[in-house]
């Protein structure tokens, strides 16, 4: 099934055209971006048409109906520039010359029907294993339901530098209240891995450099701990 949820996947889709739209970090999207799961691939589409960006991207997408929604809209509507393929983005993308990777990765810490969300027990995994890789520059939406300091702390494990990040209220749905998924919700949150309100969680688009020439020192960054404090907000009883 295809994933695409108005808002969550609009404000991907604005981080992507951030992210491209940023002159200072030509030098590492240039060559190219690569996405895992593309979804419907609205996103990414509607980034590059804003953006007018030349800058190629491959999406990789292992559902075969979500990629099969996201070739018809590619063929319809897609700017030249943007491909969808059939496949497991680690099967593929490892050994790509692309040093840049994009994703809104699944992040629910149990399955649910419907489209694949499944981010491991913690939500995490797909992430955290995104950071494991070999990009130098990584724009991940990091969902405060899915180990939001694990994953800060894997960023900054793996030597990457917090560049810039986003972030906004997201609402619960109906895959986050699939009882399965809303009990392991319960037992991350008792121990410190899951952050929410009763009605919503937060959504941060992040991006991080790793770059082992030193060039990218000169870029400025932000500090990891104001945004771990932001994830953890919905934690907080606030007096009104
Ligand atoms: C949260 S959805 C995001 C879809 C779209 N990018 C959006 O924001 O609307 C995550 C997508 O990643 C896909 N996916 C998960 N793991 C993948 C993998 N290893 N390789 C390729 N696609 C994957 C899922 O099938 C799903 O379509």
């Amino acid at each position: 099934m295809t994933f695409y949820d108005p808002v969550e996947s609009a404000f991907y889709s604005w981080c992507v055209e951030r992210l491209i739209t940023t002159a200072d970090l030509r030098p590492y999207t240039a060559r190219g971006v690569v996405e895992l799961g593309a979804g419907s691939g609205r996103p990414v589409i509607e980034a590059v048409r804003r953006a007018e960006s030349t800058i190629p991207i491959r999406g990789f997408e292992h559902d075969p109906r979500a990629y099969r929604t996201a070739r018809r809209m590619v063929d319809l509507k897609g700017p030249a520039t943007y491909t969808v393929e059939l496949g497991d983005f680690f099967a593929n993308a490892e050994t790509a010359p692309e040093c840049c990777v994009i994703a809104n990765p699944p992040y629910l810490p149990a399955r649910g029907p419907g489209p694949d969300l499944y981010g491991g027990r913690d939500g995490a995994e797909v992430t955290c294993r995104l950071l494991g890789g070999r990009f130098e520059l990584v724009m991940l939406m990091v969902s405060s339901i899915a180990d939001p300091l694990g994953v800060l702390a894997q960023a900054a494990a793996r030597g990457y530098r917090l560049l810039d990040w986003s972030v906004r209220p997201i609402r619960f749905g109906r895959h986050c209240r699939e009882p399965e998924v809303w009990r392991r919700l319960e037992v991350l949150a008792g121990a410190g891995e899951a952050f929410y309100g009763p009605d919503e969680y937060l959504l941060a688009g992040i991006t991080w450099l790793r770059d082992d020439g030193a060039s990218g020192d000169a870029l400025p960054g932000a500090d990891p701990a104001v945004l771990a404090r932001v994830l953890c907000a919905g934690d907080a009883v606030v007096a009104a």
